[in-house]
């Protein structure tokens, strides 16, 4: 089967004089164009539009609308389609006019044929360049949508399955203790909630709320003779429990995604008046998240039922951390914490027992959104953890304050 040649390209000539016209369009119509031909601007702006138009020839000086309003036209509502002006003998000013403001050639009035068809060829030729361009653009541009669909699927696995990790992980850790991981999850949502409070938000909220989440990781590293033993501990003992700190933030200090972390890990069992440990920091050299976490977990070791005793009320834990304020916590953070109130803290513990029914899959897919918001956003922030939050060294851990610990706080 033979193919079907391609349709000759439809060339509107324009011309408000009748010869010309005829002219153009008889000579180009036996060299194989498809013609059209129009009187006026404003008929072959119509004209143009009817159909698939990749060239007009048209007049300069036309009365009514003229040629340079044609062109602006095309231009504008047609800006695939090529325009040739033909312009009288001596103005080249129009002409050069004319090529400014987008017409791909000019002729002198009236064209010879052969200079007219060498024009329209350079002209379709352009055109079909300029039409591959536009159209290996497009595919470009669909090609990299395509891309960012799939990187943004593939983020939010990465970050749904760097979640679930780090929740499975703390959650064996709970269970080590012969604690579920509520714990750690209120506490985190103790933290988020003060610290929101206290206008912290976006990425910084996110590694509070994560620097909460792995507070007591370094726990691994303590023995089970130790973590596990139900009656006091020797000071010795306290020796090895008080290593918990450093040794979370061992673990976690080279992964880029944990560095605030893990400086809210290491100064958890700090206390504002620099009573706590393993580098009895005080005040503000003590790391924010930190200082809020400490409000948390008291809280949350207060109002908690254990094994060998019931959990007291919150309105009783609320008082006991009011009165630590200026001692144990930093009062800012305190203030925070109370303007949540009781029934503000008592409503996030039951918030998080009904988000502990939602099926697994819709938690995920809340979390994973989450952390896909907060990758996004990583170029944009630039918070770095702050100097104190940070040590200059690994220091020793100081045995001489074992028995410092709070009344009130948890060895959380
Ligand atoms: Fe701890």
């Amino acid at each position: 089967m033979e193919a079907i040649p391609p349709a000759p390209p439809r060339i509107l000539i324009v011309d408000d004089d009748d010869s010309v016209r005829d002219v153009i369009s008889v000579l180009l119509r036996e060299e194989g164009y498809n013609c059209v031909v129009a009187s006026g601007a404003e008929m072959a702006l119509d004209v143009a539009g009817e159909e698939d138009t990749p060239l007009v020839i048209s007049d300069m000086k036309m009365p009514g609308k003229d040629g340079l309003w044609l062109l602006e036209n095309l231009r504008e509502r047609l800006p695939d389609t090529s325009v040739i002006m033909l312009t009288g003998y001596g103005d080249t000013e129009s002409a050069v006019d004319c090529l400014r403001r987008g017409a791909v050639d000019y002729l002198l009035k009236p064209p010879k044929l052969t200079d007219l068809i060498r024009a329209i060829e350079r002209a379709l030729a352009k055109r079909r360049i300029e039409m591959a361009r536009k159209r290996y653009q497009k595919k470009l541009e669909r090609k990299v949508r395509d891309r960012t669909a799939e990187l943004r699927n593939a983020l939010r696995d990465i970050a749904n399955t760097y979640q679930n990790t780090l929740l499975a992980l703390v959650a064996a850790l709970d269970a080590r203790e012969h604690e579920t991981s509520d714990h750690s999850q209120r506490v985190v949502s103790y933290t988020s909630a003060i610290a929101n409070r206290m206008g912290i938000q976006g990425k910084e909220l996110e590694e509070i709320g994560r620097g909460a989440l792995l507070h007591d990781i370094g726990k691994i590293g303590v023995p089970d003779a130790v973590l596990l033993k139900p009656g006091k501990l020797t000071p010795d003992e306290w020796m090895e429990m008080r290593k918990h700190p450093e040794i979370g933030f061992q673990m976690i200090q080279n992964i880029p995604f944990l560095d605030t972390p893990a400086s809210i890990v290491l100064s958890h069992q700090e206390r504002w008046d620099g009573a706590g440990y393993p580098r009895n920091l005080q005040r503000h050299e003590i790391h924010i998240g930190a200082r809020i976490f400490a409000v948390a977990d008291t809280l949350d070791a207060m109002t908690s039922d254990r094994p060998y005793r019931k959990g007291t009320s919150f309105a009783n834990a609320i008082q006991e951390i009011r009165r630590c304020a200026n001692t144990q916590f930093d009062p800012e953070v305190v203030r925070a914490f109370l303007d949540i109130g009781e029934e503000g803290l008592i409503r996030i513990k039951e918030e998080m027992k009904l988000k502990k029914g939602l099926p697994q899959a819709e938690l995920e897919a809340t979390e994973a959104e989450a952390e896909l918001a907060r990758l996004t956003d990583l170029d944009d922030d630039s918070d770095a953890p702050s100097p104190a939050g940070r040590p200059a060294a690994t220091e020793g851990v100081e045995a001489k304050d074992v028995v410092k610990r709070s009344a009130t706080g948890s060895e959380g």
